[in-house]
């Protein structure tokens, strides 16, 4: 009897305590004006649901809120924006004090100078240097070459074998972005420096604790080693300069005259944002593209003679030109679309600098904004029959350019690797369809929050063509 009255109280004890840490963060962001929500628990908030349920987490919570509302993920207080023109506003914004606003985790294993955590003019000079290095003149008088190349080599002899078409787009992109940034060959030091990338990868959506065993602690590791060998790379092209003019050559000599010169700390800052911002997109959507293709033949037949078009003339040697890239119309139309169905970004974090209205609402200073792009890709109003893998619908230009398409971001972070990355995966694909044909050897899983991916990778088997 004696026990049972022991169990009971403890129950009732404890389920005291539970209402009282759940009702805790309701209580502490109860503040006239917030948008509606509910916050979760102290700390963890609703990172749980969040994580789990993703998507449907914020179809339900908007079914009962509204296209804005409050939650607490990811360590912080957060309003989730799924209202396509405010989205659109918030990016728009920056000045009004709706700066970039990612995990603490992103930052410490990006750096202090990684791009998304620098304003003003800073930023202005950090974007100048990228535009130089990576827009449209330097695809069409240096990348396009280097890229052709890697391709040719990266993706000879692939008939007759089972491969995991998701480690090889990410190896395949990483291995290039090295190439490109600082002629990096393949071998010990560009495979060393890829499997850290993996590991920083890894740990920049993680929960910011530096405990051995967690990928958090795992991307710190990465990170050191990463710049230490960036380091000791610096000090070898400054001791004896490269006429080449790779990317990291060319920030060393500042070559714009920028008034604000980068140093090094800023410049291996710089390196890392460009792997990592270039090669999980692009390898995802490179990924979705090939899947998609394969289960869809009528595009795939239409992009494989489009390819086929523009070798013809060409000798196998011959390299792939801007013009060319300019003349994949269909491709670029494919990519769009995966783009659109896989939604490879499903959104873009700020925060706030100061206490904001938004919609009769008030955002308080320092809280995140989820600007969710996710769902807009689905609208059947902007895309008839929204589910479908339809490319034809992306040849009408004007949806390429809507005011609510934002799978590059917009404003003054508009994605700068934009027509790189696109570039990048034309290629792919040209040099895929016209050497090879595929098909997935099936059974495996895809998962498409918090980022798209294969768990246990996308296996298929290839043949020549
Ligand atoms: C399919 C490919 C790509 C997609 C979908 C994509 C998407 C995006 C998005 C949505 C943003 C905006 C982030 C924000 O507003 O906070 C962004 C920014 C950025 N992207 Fe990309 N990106 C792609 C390829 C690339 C490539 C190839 C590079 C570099 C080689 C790159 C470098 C960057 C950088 C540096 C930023 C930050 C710009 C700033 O803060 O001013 N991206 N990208």
């Amino acid at each position: 009897m004696v026990v049972l009255e022991v169990v009971l109280g403890l129950a009732f004890g404890l389920l005291i305590i539970f209402g009282g840490l759940l009702r805790w963060n309701e209580v502490r962001y109860r503040k006239k004006g917030l948008p509606p929500g509910t916050m979760g628990w102290p700390v963890f908030g609703e990172t749980t649901e969040f994580l789990k349920q993703g998507p449907n987490f914020m179809k339900n919570q908007r079914a009962r809120y509204g296209n804005l509302f409050k939650t607490h993920i990811l360590g912080s207080p957060t309003v989730v924006c799924m209202d396509p023109e405010l989205n659109r506003y918030i990016l728009m914004n920056e000045g009004k004090g709706l700066v970039p606003g990612y995990p603490q985790s992103m930052q410490d294993l990006m750096g202090k100078w990684n791009i998304s955590a620098v304003h003003g003019s800073l930023h202005k000079s950090m974007r100048r240097a990228m535009l130089r290095l990576i827009g449209p003149n330097m695809i069409k008088d240096q990348l396009i070459s280097e890229i052709d190349e890697f391709l040719r080599s990266y993706l000879s002899n692939w008939s007759g074998k089972v491969i995991d078409i998701q480690e090889k787009t990410k190896e395949l992109w990483c291995l290039s972005a090295l190439q490109q940034i600082a002629g990096i060959e393949t071998g010990p030091l560009a495979n060393e420096l890829k499997s850290e990338i993996m590991n920083l990868v890894l740990g920049t959506l993680s929960l910011p604790i530096n405990f051995p065993g967690t990928n958090y602690h795992r991307g710190i590791q990465a990170r050191r080693k990463i710049v230490s060998i960036l380091e000791k790379l610096i000090k070898e092209r400054v001791a004896s300069p490269c006429s080449l003019n790779y990317m990291l050559d060319s920030l060393l000599r500042n070559d714009d005259d920028a008034k604000q010169k980068l140093n090094d700390e800023q410049i291996i800052d710089l390196v890392i944002t460009v792997v990592y911002s270039g090669f999980e997109t692009v390898s995802t959507t490179s990924m979705m593209a090939v899947k998609y293709l394969s289960e869809h033949p009528r595009a795939l037949e239409e992009l494989r003679n489009e390819q086929f078009d523009i070798r013809e003339g060409k000798s196998p040697k011959d390299m792939l030109k801007w013009n060319d890239y300019k003349s994949m119309i269909f491709t670029r139309a494919v990519i769009f679309e995966t783009l659109r169905l896989a939604t490879v970004v499903n959104g873009v974090l700020r925060r706030t600098t100061q206490d904001m209205e938004m919609k009769g609402c008030i955002i308080p200073k320092g809280w995140r904004i989820y600007v969710y792009t996710r769902e807009i890709n689905y609208d059947s109003f902007m895309y008839p029959e929204p589910l479908a893998f339809n490319p034809w619908r992306w040849l009408d230009k004007n949806l390429e350019s809507h005011q609510y398409f934002l799978a590059f971001g917009g404003g003054g972070r508009l994605c700068p690797g934009k027509e790189l990355g696109i570039v990048e995966i034309a290629m792919f694909l040209h040099h895929f369809v016209t050497k090879y044909r595929w098909e997935e050897v099936g059974g495996d899983r895809l998962l498409k929050f918090p980022r798209v991916e294969a768990p246990n990778g996308l296996h298929i088997r290839i043949w020549d063509y």
